[in-house]
Formats: structure tokens, sequence, C-alpha cells
């Protein structure tokens, strides 16, 4: 039996949080066994936002690794690779861009959000319109089937998906009609990929709401992140003052539970569920301290992280273990990629005019 094939990727713009590890970072870990796992490195990307601290791309790219490797991802199971470093990649997103509307890609709900959010104004480049094509590419050039992702990114997968049915029926001949996953059968190179959520879509940060009301997403740009790279005494004061209910003044008043996240992350990370029952009726009738709930959230952020720190602390020993990986990773994904990108031509008839 072959494994269903699994890709995903971080833009490396950073160093990962708890928000991605609920939101993908631990289904990859768990799928390792299951699945030929592939974690990209997008650092093309990256540009799209980094342009003028594009120093910081190379550096993020070996933290996340370290971070990769520190969460529990196996290099001998999983592929960890980075993404200039297959050139098909870049090929791929050439001809996939000639199946995708432009005015397609302009309704994108993702690009346009990162529009407004990132206040891009018209400034955007022609290549930040590109990375949702290269997108497609990164996860079609190994032939990905699973796609964990963020909610942010399933217009993207969406994309991707058309593509892939696309490019199936105009070059492979697969009927318009045919079942998603009957494609590869009827002869197309593609599988159509299918995205798959994290429990937790939207970890919030450590901090308090914007100014209209609502609690902000975690972001290490933001400020009010706890990073699975943090050490013990890090979670503590971030935990100690992060934000929770603003009208609770002292221990005997009566809290709220809702949008608060004190307990937003105990419901995200704490297993004994019925402390945490138990502590929400007390933090209500105003007969439990914030502090104590809060050094229950430290110790349970700790005990997540420490098996981490401890793998972390093993591999920073070694120099070039993240060179070496990330090698290793482009040798195999170039294989598989180039197959594909001939496959891809071949289809398309690109070298017909010289047989
Ligand atoms: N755009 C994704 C993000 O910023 C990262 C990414 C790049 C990705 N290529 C991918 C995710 C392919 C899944 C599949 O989070």
């Amino acid at each position: 039996m072959t494994k269903p094939v699994l890709l995903t990727g971080d833009t490396p713009t950073g160093q990962l949080h708890l928000g991605h590890w609920v939101g993908s970072l631990e289904n990859r870990v768990a799928m390792q066994n299951s699945h030929e796992c592939h974690f990209l490195l997008a650092n093309t990307h990256a540009f799209t936002t980094r342009l003028n601290k594009h120093d910081g791309i190379a550096d993020s790219v070996r933290d996340i690794t370290l971070d990769y490797l520190a969460a529990g991802i196996d290099p001998e199971k999983a592929t960890i690779f980075v993404e200039s470093d297959i050139p098909a990649i870049f090929e791929l997103t050439s001809l996939f861009s000639m199946l995708i509307p432009y005015g397609r890609l302009m309704r994108n709900p993702t690009i346009k959000d990162e529009i407004r959010d990132k206040q891009l104004g018209d400034g955007y480049s022609f290549g930040f319109l590109l990375y949702p094509v290269l997108q497609v590419a990164d996860i079609l050039c190994v032939k990905g089937e699973v796609v964990p992702v963020g909610e942010d990114q399933l217009p993207h997968l969406e994309m991707t998906r058309e593509v892939a049915r696309k490019f199936n029926q105009l070059f492979c001949g697969v009927d318009s009609h045919a079942p998603d996953d009957e494609a590869v059968a009827q002869g197309g190179i593609f599988p159509i990929p299918k995205a798959l959520l994290g429990r937790t879509k939207r970890l919030v940060g450590t901090g308090g709401p914007s100014d209209n009301g609502a609690l902000l997403k975690m972001s290490k740009s933001l400020n009010n992140a706890i990073l699975i790279s943090d050490d013990a005494d890090t979670v503590k004061k971030k935990v100690m003052r992060m934000y929770t209910d603003p009208s609770r003044l002292k221990a005997s008043d009566p809290g709220t539970v809702e949008n608060n996240p004190l307990w937003i992350f105990h419901d995200t990370f704490n297993s004994d569920k019925a402390w945490v029952e138990e502590a929400k009726a007390s933090y209500r009738a105003g007969t439990i301290g914030d502090v104590t709930c809060k050094k229950e959230l430290v110790r349970v952020i700790n005990e997540l992280l420490e098996p981490m720190r401890e793998r972390r602390a093993a591999f920073e020993v070694q120099p070039n273990l993240v060179r070496d990986v990330l090698v290793h990773g482009a040798d195999k994904v170039k294989a598989t990629a180039n197959e594909t990108l001939a496959q891809v031509a071949d289809a398309m008839g690109l070298s017909r005019h010289l047989k």
C-alpha cells in the first residue's frame, strides 16, 4: 500500500508559535507514519511582504526547520525542503498560470484580505498575485493529496483543486464530470488535493483586543505570541502578563470566561477538562484568582513545550544538521518534481516539435 501524499508549508517570516502548533503542526507530527509527508519552507513567498527586510528570510528558514525538528517532525520519515531549491516549482508556476483566469485570482478572498490588512494599497508586486499560483505548484509538484492548512489558506487550496481538475481535463482527457477521487484512475496526472483543517482554526494571542473589540490572532509581529522555542521562564512571564477579563480587579470579582484568552488557552491546551470546568465556574463566581488559573496554564504549556526543548537542545549541538536535512529534502523533492514537470510538459505537447 502506498501512503497518501501530504504537503504543507510555512512562509519563513519568523518562528513558529502555539497558533501554528494547534493549527497544523500537531497534525503534521501525528501523520508522519500514515502519510508520505512533505514540509516546505516557502522562501520566495516571503519576498511578497519582506522585500525590504529580506535578510531575515534565510534566518527564518533555519529557525523554522529547527522548530519542525523540535516539534517532533522526523526527517527520516518526512521530507523538509526549501521552495527555491526546486526549480521545477517555478516552471510549473508559469505553466499553471496559463490555466487561471486573472479575474479569478483577483476574487481570491485571502488576497483581498491581505491587501487590506497589510495595507498594501495598489503597491503590491506582480509576484504577490503570483504567490497563490506558486502555492499551486508547491502542492502539485509532488502530487499532493492532503494539505493541512489554516482556514485562511482554503481559497488557495480551492484554486489548486481547480487547476488540477482543469489540467486533467484539458491535457489528460479526464471527463469534466469525473468525481475528484477518480481523476487519476481516469488518466489524470494530478489527484485533486483536499484541505485538512487543524482543531483550532485561529488561536488568539496573549494580548488584548484590537480597536473593534475582537481578540487578535496570535502572531509574532503583533507581539502576542508564545513561541514553541520559548524557555520556561519566558512562557511564565508571557502567561502571567496575558490579557484576561479587564473588568476584574480582584479575585472576588465575578469574571467572564467567554472571549477571555486565559480560558481559550485552557480549553485548547489543558487536557484536564474536569479542572477547567470547575475552575471556570469558580472564576464566574469570583472564588478563584487569575493568578491561580494562570499558574496552572503555565504548567500546562510548559508540559507541552518541555519535550520540544529537550529535542531542540540535542539538535542545536549538531551544527550541520539543518543544512543536511534541507539538502537531503531538496534532493528527494527535486527528483519527484522533475518527473511531474516532464509529465506536464509531455501532456501539454511542449516538446512535440522536437520529435
Ligand atoms: N501560504 C502558506 C502560509 O503562509 C504557506 C505555504 C506555501 C503553503 N506553500 C504552501 C501551505 C503549500 C500549504 C501548501 O501559511
